[in-house]
């Protein structure tokens, strides 16, 4: 087929990283329009994506104000509309309606953004059934890890009992940091902020919010639930102590932030956990692990980069090739 055109909503970290993945790897995807918070870009036969980076670096904006993401879900040539604006978990907006006005003319789909997942999967589901395109949404869990693949599809055939591990990379480094390097928990929080990993909204990281996003669209897209962030029972690591942390080294163990699904239960929860240093869940840094426990492949563990700009785009272009290879980017 001929190249993939592709829309992008969110010109933030991953954003960015996407468009540069993509103007340097031969992939066949090109990009026809990219969208930030405050303006938009159309140029139908293919943007210079390094034209609109460096635009972006210089002046804040990617293109013009008169721009708005829903021109461009109206008006651009475009495959697949490419979904990455922040994550508001209570609304689910803007990007909720964004998903819902591409989807209603037939376009597929991909998305980051947690909250339109979480909170409306069945719906845009049968949007995107209803006018046969397809909604993709692997970056929304873990990052580079491809885990709803490995779950819909990989272990396909298995009962899936449990599902649990590490879903929060910011989480993960803030105790990784205060383990290993004896950082206050402030300390750690400054770090990984600086360094992007944590959410625009941070408090969605430590009170464990956003490992609790992942569980709730984990259980309803892969195990057929129809749980709410409110079904999940959650304490985050925003009272976690240096003291707390001392203690479990002492006895030769560690502190992580622990999600877990018991699909046999259909109970869902978010906690700090004590486990032994060498466990297989306790990773470093923003890695994420999570365990499928089922009934013929016994217990799979993945472990990759839950975080970051590149990680993230690496789960995007295996949606969009995804798209490309199995549906010929028909739109
Ligand atoms: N803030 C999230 C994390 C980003 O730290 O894991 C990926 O969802």
């Amino acid at each position: 087929m001929d190249r993939l055109k592709i829309a992008i909503l969110g010109f933030g970290s991953v954003g960015k990283g996407l468009a540069k993945i993509i103007a340097d790897k031969n992939l066949g995807i090109i990009i026809t329009a990219i969208a930030d918070s405050k303006s938009g870009i159309i140029d139908n036969k293919g943007l210079n994506v390094a034209k609109v980076l460096r635009a972006k670096k210089k002046t804040g904006l990617c293109g013009d104000t008169s721009v708005t993401p829903q021109k461009i879900i109206e008006t651009a040539e475009y495959d697949v509309l490419v979904e990455v604006t922040p994550t508001n978990a209570t609304t689910g907006q803007p990007a909720l309606d964004y998903i819902k006005s591409a989807l209603s003319r037939g376009k597929n789909v991909v998305t980051s953004n947690k909250g339109p997942i979480a909170l409306e999967y069945k719906v845009l589901q049968k949007m995107a059934d209803d006018n046969d395109c397809l909604l993709k949404y692997e970056a929304t869990v873990c990052g580079a890890i491809p885990i709803i693949h490995a779950l819909q599809h990989g272990l396909a055939g298995n009962k899936i009992k449990k599902i649990y591990g590490v879903f929060n990379g910011t989480c993960n480094y803030i105790l990784t940091r205060m383990s290993d390097e004896k950082l206050t928990y402030k300390q750690a929080l400054l770090e990984a902020r600086e360094l992007g990993y944590a959410e625009s909204d941070p408090t969605y990281d430590i009170k464990g919010i956003d490992a609790a996003i992942k569980l709730v669209i984990l259980a309803n897209t892969v195990l057929g639930f129809d749980k709410t962030l409110d079904d999940v029972e959650i304490t985050g690591i925003d009272n976690m102590s240096s003291d707390a942390i001392g203690l479990a080294l002492e006895d030769g163990k560690t502190i992580r932030l622990i999600g877990e699904i018991d699909a046999e239960r259909e109970t869902l929860s978010v906690a700090p956990r004590i486990l032994p240093k060498n466990h297989i869940l306790v990773v470093k840094d923003t890695l994420n692990a999570v365990t499928a426990r089922t009934d013929l492949a016994g217990d799979v563990t993945l472990i990759g980069k839950g975080a970051g700009s590149f990680e993230t785009a690496s789960a995007i272009i295996s949606d969009l090739l995804y798209i490309k290879e199995n549906h010929g980017g028909r739109n």
